[in-house]
């Protein structure tokens, strides 16, 4: 397994909706392995596939986030949200690609989604709670949506030229 790199915004490829996974291939689950590595390592809670340069519609995540339990890895394979319930949620919100910015986003409080797993089968489940969040998030990505495109335009501008500033500071070290 190996870390990959995270895409840092703005950045093209974070804006650009990215096509379905045509085949569960051994390079898919590698990439897969690789995303899940380069997850908790960060540590994150969810990672799109576009987040590491790979413009394709996948994703992983875990949601449990007390270190004494046990790791929940999921890999979600062309993920598509089929219901939604009209009752929201606020979360404030992070992401690996803007880091240490956050703000509230609304979005429904339970989904249902179906995907394909590792193994090439359709799978479907209802999430709530922050894996509700976190999955309605990380599908957001493989369509070139950020949590900050929730935000007011001025709060998206303050953030967006942080994260330049950021970009600038790294590529000089
Ligand atoms: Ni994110």
């Amino acid at each position: 397994m190996s870390k990959l790199n995270i895409l840092i915004h703005p950045d093209p490829r974070l804006k650009k909706v990215c096509p379905p996974v045509a085949d569960v291939t051994p390079e898919v689950r590698r990439l897969a392995e690789d995303m899940l590595e380069t997850m908790y390592d960060a540590p994150g809670i969810g990672l799109a596939a576009p987040q590491v340069g790979e413009m394709r519609r996948m994703l992983v995540m875990d949601c449990i986030k007390d270190e004494e339990a046990t790791p929940e890895p999921m890999v979600l394979i062309n993920p598509e949200v089929t219901w939604a319930s009209d009752e929201t949620n606020t979360y404030e919100e992070g992401c690996l690609s803007i880091p240490e910015q956050f703000g509230d986003v609304v979005r429904p409080a339970e989904v249902r989604v179906s995907w394909t797993d590792l193994d090439g089968k359709t799978r479907e489940e209802q999430f709530d709670g922050l894996w509700a969040t976190c999955v309605q998030h990380e599908i957001d990505h493989l369509n070139g949506k950020l949590f900050i495109d929730y935000l007011g335009p001025m709060r998206r501008q303050l953030i967006t030229r942080k994260m330049v500033k950021l970009k600038k500071e790294r590529a000089r070290l």
